[in-house]
């Protein structure tokens, strides 16, 4: 059996209040169209096809970007006429020995684990007639949910809406989350009956539930795991709610992998961490991408990392800024550094506050520990570069490189001006502009000479 995922992502989520497609609201960083994309992507799926509407430029470019074109492929649902509408425009696709598995591209978090329960009890072959499965859920308050009707039997017969139920059937508390696995054949051939003579003039997905009783195709209900897991999102509080069920989530798994975070509440991670032994993490952390902490690394509080990789025993301290870099181990950064792309720090090197580094390798246990923008070089071992040393690595038109040798020292203040090669051992002097290249172990000083001048008087102020 052949599974085609069908997601709804036409409406327009008037409640967001936003230009964007609602879809297209991000949770964990992430645009809540593609968790669904993703989670409906481990079931294997031959196909999926998403519906789009509302915004679907945005939406379909945003697809055709990030996914393989033959396995997911964008249906357009120009007016948005109910949810039976939506599938419909998906009909075409539909092959009469495939499951449809129906999904919600404002529904973020339901789990691959719900949907492979919900498309097994629908591939189960007891009867003669592929079955219908519903995921279901039982609350205290179902209120703007489609109610679960079922005969004496307890089996189920159809689904009312809200809006078209009576007083009794808004008491049940069972309702429909909208997940539906349909096969293909009675999907098919039970479309075109669907109508839209109802309370919302809409062509509704549920009224297939009562078809297939009537046509004797067995409906089976499932449940999911968790209530979040089927929680949509139509306003910005919604989106805020599951933002941080699913960062809890996150925090959890990295607990139970042995961090330890001093606020589960307060952390932020948009796309993956890794982490080895003994990592701590302190308050108002963000991590961006795809990021590794080997063991023991700790990271202060409101650092924000964004794809890279700590090295073993590295310690971040707080208000740092790193973003696709390498940090080896032992290293201590911050507190206010920035690493910007690809800055390589080897072993035990040191950067400190209000230093800058770019596209710049830091060798073993080498210093740069006070106030320096660092751009476009390559330092060797055991280099102590001084406060406030600035490469001067761009003439406004080209970058060129600066080379420290192993052992430089750099007093205070320097200037370097690339291209530039200080060679290993050498030392320059504080406040020196260094436009030439400095040889092994030579002492290189670019200054003006300090001169005292005898009956010099300080102005007075005129009255
Ligand atoms: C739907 C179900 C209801 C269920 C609820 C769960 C129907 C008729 N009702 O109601 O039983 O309890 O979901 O949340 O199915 N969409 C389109 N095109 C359309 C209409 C909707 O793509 O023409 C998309 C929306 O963008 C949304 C999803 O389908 O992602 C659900 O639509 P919505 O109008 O929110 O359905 P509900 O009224 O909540
Ligand atoms: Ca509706």
């Amino acid at each position: 059996m052949e599974l085609h995922v069908v997601i709804l992502a036409a409406g327009k989520g008037s409640r967001m209040k936003s230009n964007l497609p609602k879809v297209m609201h991000e949770v964990g960083g992430k645009p809540m169209l593609a968790h669904v994309i993703d989670t409906a992507t481990e079931l294997n799926p031959a196909k999926i096809s998403v519906v789009v509407g509302h915004g679907s430029e945005i939406v379909e470019s945003f697809v055709a970007k990030n996914y393989e074109q033959e396995r997911v492929r964008c249906v357009q649902q120009k007016e948005q006429l109910g949810t039976g509408h939506a599938v419909m425009q998906a009909a075409d696709s539909v092959a009469p020995q495939e499951k449809v598995l129906v999904l919600y591209g404002d529904v973020p978090l339901i789990q691959s684990n719900t949907l492979k329960t919900l498309v097994n009890t629908a591939s189960s072959e007891d009867g003669d007639k592929a079955p219908l499965g519903l995921l279901t859920v039982c609350l205290s308050n179902p209120t703007g949910y489609g109610r679960i009707l079922r005969n004496e039997q307890n089996q189920v017969i159809g689904i009312v809406e809200q809006k078209d139920a009576n007083p009794k059937q808004l008491n049940i508390q069972e309702v429909n989350t909208g997940f539906m696995a349909i096969p293909g054949d009675f999907l098919i051939e039970a479309l075109p009956k669907l109508n839209n003579e109802n309370a919302q003039g809409e062509f509704y997905l549920t009224d297939l539930v009562a078809l297939a009783e009537q046509g004797g195709i067995p409906i089976l209900t499932e449940n999911p795991i968790t209530e979040t897991e089927v929680e949509g999102v139509n306003n910005k509080l919604q989106l805020a709610n599951l933002e941080r069920c699913y960062q809890r989530q996150l925090a959890q798994d990295l607990m139970v992998a042995g961090a330890t975070l001093i606020d589960p509440e307060r952390i932020d991670i948009r796309g993956s961490v890794q982490v080895g032994m003994d990592v701590f993490i302190d308050a108002n952390v963000i991590f961006v991408g795809d990021v590794v902490l080997q063991d023991g690394v700790s990271i202060g509080a409101n650092c924000i990392i964004t794809d890279s990789t700590i090295g073993v025993g590295s310690n971040i301290q707080p208000f740092t800024v790193i973003e696709d870099s390498v940090v080896g181990s032992q290293c201590n950064i911050g507190p206010y550094a920035r690493l910007r792309p690809n800055t390589e720090l080897k072993d035990q090197a040191k950067i400190g506050n209000f230093v800058e580094t770019k596209k710049t390798v830091i060798g073993k246990g080498s210093k740069v520990n006070h106030l320096s923008y660092v751009g476009d070089a390559e330092i060797g071992e055991g280099v102590n570069v001084g406060a406030g040393t600035i490469t001067c690595n761009y003439d406004g038109a080209n970058k060129y490189k600066t080379v420290l040798e192993d052992g430089v020292f750099i007093g205070s203040n320097t200037a370097l001006v690339a291209p530039l090669t200080v060679g290993s051992g050498a030392t320059v002097g504080a406040g020196s502009v260094i436009t030439k290249n400095v040889e092994n172990d030579k002492l290189a000083i670019a200054r003006a000479k300090q001169a005292q001048i005898s009956g010099w008087e300080r102005p007075k102020k005129n009255n």
